[in-house]
């Protein structure tokens, strides 16, 4: 008797672990990713805990990474209201899109903010989530993107940011916190420490 021929189902490749993909983001240009881990949780829900979405028209994030803070940002966007992600990184926008695919992602750098929104018809920002590596950053790459930021802040917008205490010791860190966001922003204030997060994490609202 001939047996009928098995079928084998073709090996489908896996996506990697978002935490793999973000050590791998980092292991090749650490000093645009940052950090070893995605955010946590934890992190992501205090952030978005400290917004007033209440009425908020546009609200761009930045350098989401895997998409750890969307995952609590994007559910509290009210209706209406335009979202949209600017992440440079083509392993980690990928990422993203696996883990968001009803966003609206632009596969471009921060300090495109201005074009990034006139393609939009966008005139100004409430908000801007910021998972940005500001300690990682070159002086002019930090101006670069705080000048971009003030031309799509309306007056009142917040950049909403976050940091880690080492950050704040190392030279691009110390520049940011001390000397840049001071000078671009009407009010910077940080609000308390989130512990549980890898390292534990501050974040930073710096109003225009
Ligand atoms: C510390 S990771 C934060 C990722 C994510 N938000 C989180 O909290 O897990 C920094 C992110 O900023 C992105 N990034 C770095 N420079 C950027 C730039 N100029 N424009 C947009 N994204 C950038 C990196 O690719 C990375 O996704």
């Amino acid at each position: 008797m001939t047996k009928a021929p098995v079928r084998i189902a073709p090996v489908r490749k896996k996506p990697a672990a978002p935490g793999v993909t973000f050590l791998g983001a980092f292991l090749t240009k650490p000093g645009m990713i940052g950090a070893i881990a995605p955010s946590s949780r934890f992190l992501a829900r205090r952030i978005v805990h400290e917004l007033d979405l209440e009425g908020v028209r546009n609200v761009a994030e930045f350098g989401p990474g895997t998409g750890v803070i969307s995952d609590a940002l994007i559910p509290a966007i009210p209706r209406g209201c335009n979202y949209f992600a600017v992440e440079l990184n083509p392993a980690l926008a990928k990422a993203f899109r696996e883990r968001h695919p009803g966003a609206k992602l632009f596969e471009d750098s921060a300090a495109n903010i201005r074009a990034i929104c006139d393609r939009q018809g966008i005139a100004d920002l409430d908000y801007i989530v910021s998972g940005l590596p500001w300690a990682s950053f070159s002086r002019e790459l930090q101006v670069s993107i705080l000048e971009a930021i003030r031309t799509v802040l309306k007056p009142g917008g917040e950049l909403v940011t976050f940091g880690y205490k080492m950050g704040t010791w190392l030279p691009a860190g110390r520049r940011f916190h001390k000397e840049l966001a001071p000078k671009y922003f009407s009010r910077v204030w940080k609000s308390r420490y989130v512990w549980r997060n890898l390292p534990p994490a501050f974040v930073m609202h710096c109003v225009k």
